[in-house]
């Protein structure tokens, strides 16, 4: 694991999306190891308030500029200055029922988005970029847990999109033996910093699940949808491989400067075990001390009955191991939200 007192070597880091819920965790620990940090976001789901956390949680300066990475001439200006080395790509867009109702818009800021931000670092000869996949890449599992080298088989356009992203940044990498790609396939991210001040703030109804239950904890919402208690998982609910945020952040960490990474390399994080929806509601009751309200409902469209990673490849090649258990995640997703019950609002 990188901590401060092991960590040597300093980097320029550009962020994208560095103002949402994962980036802004990043920054934290991007900022604690020392590298510098420059973040592009265009605020469509991030907060500049965040930003202002991550400052005040490490004490120190972070630079941001609002645009969008589709903007040629903001990225190209970014880069004459700031003259990143490494590029940490989170900006997108990442509602699955959204990217089936719109999927043009999807293939536009997601693919484009990603284009866009190649070109420039071939013409700023920036040669690293590690960017955010999903497990949603692999679809249906023939077996499980999810290797690397499970067949992809993305079941909507979001999951395509993030294939798509993938294989460009592949192809990026064949062009230059200077260039370096390093994607990360995210299991499910939850939890939040443990100083409660940065966390995710969906916008609207939360879609998945551990915004939800702390939402009905805090009394937003009056009870929460189960979907489907008929899967062949321990007690019938879907299960789930929850990794917490800050070991999320810290394996963005351990890329950018690991030597036994190859040029492209594709790595599973997660925490390789599964947690159903029960167990999850019944922990968070647990840590919050307040009853979670449930009803079932049928499935939901498009759900899988359960997934968890096989993380052992990024163990291996980059000393990274989740050292955040459920308990913690939840007790960090409920500090996030008694001390922010509007979340970043008003600020
Ligand atoms: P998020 O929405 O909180 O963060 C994304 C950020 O990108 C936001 O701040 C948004 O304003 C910004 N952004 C979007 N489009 C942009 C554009 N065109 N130009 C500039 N900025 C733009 O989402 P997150 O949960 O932090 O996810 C980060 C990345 O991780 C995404 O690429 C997402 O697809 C991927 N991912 C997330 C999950 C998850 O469950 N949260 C799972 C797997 C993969
Ligand atoms: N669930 C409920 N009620 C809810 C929300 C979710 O019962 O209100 C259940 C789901 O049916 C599923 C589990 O909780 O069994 C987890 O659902 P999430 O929506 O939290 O997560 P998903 O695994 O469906 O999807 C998430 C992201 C995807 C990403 C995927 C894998 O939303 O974008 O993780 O990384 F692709």
């Amino acid at each position: 694991m990188n901590t401060q007192k092991d960590w040597k070597i300093k980097m320029r880091v550009l962020v994208t999306g560095g103002a949402g819920y994962i980036g802004s965790h990043t920054c934290v620990e991007l900022l604690n190891v020392g590298h510098e940090v420059f973040v592009v976001d265009n605020l469509c789901n991030g907060h500049e308030a965040a930003l202002e956390r991550v400052r005040g949680i490490t004490n120190r300066e972070l630079q941001f500029t609002n645009a969008d990475i589709r903007d040629a001439n903001a990225l190209d200006n970014i880069f004459n200055t700031f003259k990143p080395e490494a590029v940490i790509h989170f900006a997108g867009l990442k509602a699955v029922g959204e990217s089936v109702a719109n999927p043009l818009k999807y293939y536009e800021v997601n693919v484009g988005g990603s284009i866009s931000l190649l070109s420039a670092m071939s013409k700023a000869e920036c040669n690293n970029i590690v960017f955010s996949s999903s497990a949603t890449v692999y679809g249906k599992p023939k077996y499980l847990p999810y290797d690397e080298e499970h067949p992809t088989n993305p079941v909507n356009p979001y999951g395509r999109t993030k294939l798509m992203i993938e294989n460009i940044i592949h192809d990026w990498t064949k062009v230059d033996l200077k260039r370096k790609g390093t994607v990360l396939r995210y299991f499910n991210p939850v939890g939040a910093h443990e100083s409660g001040q940065i966390g995710e703030e969906p916008i609207g109804i939360p879609n998945n699940l551990m915004p939800y239950i702390a939402q009905v904890a805090d009394g937003r919402r009056e009870h929460l949808n189960i979907f489907g208690n008929d899967y062949e998982t321990a007690d019938g609910t879907g299960a789930r491989d929850y990794i917490h945020v800050i070991d999320l952040a810290l394996a963005h960490i351990g890329t950018l400067n690991q030597n036994k990474l190859d040029r492209f390399e594709v790595l599973n994080i997660g925490a390789g075990k599964s947690t159903t929806v029960l167990e999850l509601v019944s922990k968070f009751e647990e840590i919050s001390g307040v009853p979670i309200k449930s009803k079932y409902l049928p499935r939901r469209d498009g759900d899988l009955a359960a997934f968890w990673a096989n993380p052992s490849k990024a163990s291996e090649k980059m000393s990274w191991k989740p050292e955040r258990n459920i308990k913690k995640i939840c007790e960090d997703t409920w500090r996030w939200h008694k001390l922010n019950s509007t979340g970043y609002e008003g600020e």
